[in-house]
C-alpha cells in the first residue's frame, strides 16, 4: 500500500467531539461527492451515532450526477439520516442546510430550544469554503466561543440555528486500500504520503472502466481498454509530451498530469465509487483489519507472557477420543508448560 498515513492529533479531536456532541442536535457530515464512502471518517460515525446526521455531498459540480443520485438514495434510506448534494456555487446552501436539519430534529427550534448543529469533514472536503459562504450570507455573524478548544467557531445561520465548526482535524482513517488511493487522487491526503505513479495507475485502472470514453477524448487515444495500466500511463505521457532525454516517457510527470486533470475536473464530472462498490471494498478492508488485529493481539499476549506480566492461559483439554489418554499432550512437561513460578500472580 503506497499511502503512508499518520493521523496526527486524532486522539484530541475524538475527545473534543465526544464532549461537544452532548449539546448537539444534528451532525452535518461533509463528504466529497466524488468519493462519498472514502471521504467518510468511520470514527465520526461511532462518535455521533446517537445523533441524526445530514450527509452533505459537497463538490457536486465535479461529481458524476448519475452516481450522486444513487449515493443520495443510499444515505436517505438509512435511519436518522438525510442527504443532500451541494457545491460552493449553491446560492441557497444555507436554506437547504437549515431545512434538512430541521427535518431531522423537528422538536428543536425557537429561541428557547435553538437548533445546535456540528459540521464535520476531512481536510480538503470544502468545509472552510462552505462555512465562509454561509458566514458571508449571514453578515459575518460568526463568533469564537470559549469552549473545549480556543477557537471553536459558532455561526448563527438563523436566530434559532447555530452551526459549530468541528474542533481539531478529522483525518480519514484508511482501512480500505482503494479509499487510500481515491483520497490521494482527490487531494485529501498530503503529497508526501503517497507515490504519484501508484496513485495515477490506480486511478487509470478505475477510470478505464466506466470513464474510458473520457480518457480517450482527453488524451486523444484510439483505445484504452486493451491497454494495461502501465501502457496507458506511458501512452498518455507520450501524447502530452511528458518526455525525458532520449525521448522516453517521464512516467512521474505523466502521473502528475493525470492526477491534476482529475482534480481540476479536466476529465469531466467523475465519481470514483458507487455505494455497491464501496460496500465490497469496505467488507474486504474490515476483514483484513480484523485479521491484523488478531495478529497484533496475539503478539501482545505473547509479549506479556514472555515478560511474565500475565500467566500463560491453560491449554484446551484434548477432546480427541481416539488418542490414548496416557499420551495426552495437555498434561505435558514440555518447555511450553508453565513452571510453578509462572502460575504465581
Ligand atoms: P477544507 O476547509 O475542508 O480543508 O477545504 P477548503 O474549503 O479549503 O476547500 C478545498 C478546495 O476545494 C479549495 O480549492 C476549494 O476552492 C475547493 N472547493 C470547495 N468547495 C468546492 C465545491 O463545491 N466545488 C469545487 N469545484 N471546489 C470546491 P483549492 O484549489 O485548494 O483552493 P483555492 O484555489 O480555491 O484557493
Amino acid at each position: 500500500m503506497a499511502i503512508q498515513w499518520f493521523p496526527g492529533h486524532m486522539h484530541l479531536t475524538k475527545q473534543v467531539i465526544t464532549e461537544r456532541i452532548k449539546a448537539i442536535d444534528v451532525v452535518i457530515e461533509l463528504l466529497d461527492a466524488r468519493l462519498p464512502g472514502s471521504s467518510a471518517n468511520p470514527m465520526l460515525a461511532q462518535l455521533t451515532a446517537s445523533r441524526p446526521t445530514l450527509k452533505v455531498l459537497n463538490k457536486q459540480d465535479m461529481a458524476d450526477p448519475l452516481r450522486t443520485a444513487p449515493w443520495l438514495t443510499h444515505y436517505n434510506s438509512q435511519p436518522g439520516t438525510r442527504a443532500i448534494a451541494l457545491d460552493s456555487s449553491d446560492t441557497a446552501a444555507a436554506q437547504r442546510l437549515i431545512a434538512s436539519c430541521r427535518a431531522l430534529a423537528p422538536l428543536r427550534g425557537g429561541m428557547v430550544k435553538p437548533m445546535r448543529v456540528l459540521i464535520c469533514g476531512i481536510p480538503n472536503v470544502g468545509k472552510s469554503t462552505l462555512i465562509n459562504s454561509l458566514v458571508r450570507k449571514r453578515a459575518a455573524k460568526a463568533a469564537d466561543e470559549a469552549g473545549v478548544t480556543k477557537a471553536e467557531q459558532r455561526i448563527s445561520l438563523a436566530d434559532d440555528f447555530y452551526l459549530y465548526d468541528t474542533p481539531g482535524m478529522l483525518w480519514p482513517r484508511i482501512i480500505v486500500a482503494k479509499s487510500g488511493y481515491n483520497l490521494a487522487a482527490s487531494g485529501a491526503v498530503g503529497r508526501n504520503a503517497f507515490d504519484d505513479e501508484e496513485v495515477a495507475l490506480e486511478l487509470l485502472d478505475y477510470l478505464k472502466g466506466p470513464y474510458a470514453d473520457r480518457l480517450q477524448a482527453r488524451y486523444k487515444l484510439s483505445e484504452v481498454t486493451g491497454l494495461s495500466d502501465d501502457e496507458l500511463l506511458t501512452e498518455i505521457g507520450r501524447k502530452r509530451g511528458a518526455l525525458q532525454s532520449g525521448g522516453r516517457v517521464n512516467t512521474q510527470k505523466a502521473a502528475e498530469l493525470v492526477i491534476n486533470d482529475f482534480r481540476t475536473g479536466q476529465l469531466g464530472p467523475i465519481t470514483l465509487e458507487t455505494p455497491e462498490e464501496f460496500d465490497l471494498w469496505l467488507a474486504a478492508g474490515q476483514k483484513l483489519d480484523a485479521e491484523r488485529q488478531v495478529k497484533k493481539d496475539a503478539i501482545e499476549l505473547n509479549r506479556l507472557i514472555k515478560f511474565k506480566k500475565i500467566p500463560r492461559p491453560p491449554r484446551a483439554p484434548n477432546t480427541d477420543t481416539r488418542q490414548d489418554p496416557s499420551q495426552d499432550q495437555s498434561q505435558d512437561t514440555s518447555s511450553d508448560a508453565l513452571t510453578p513460578d509462572e502460575t504465581q500472580p
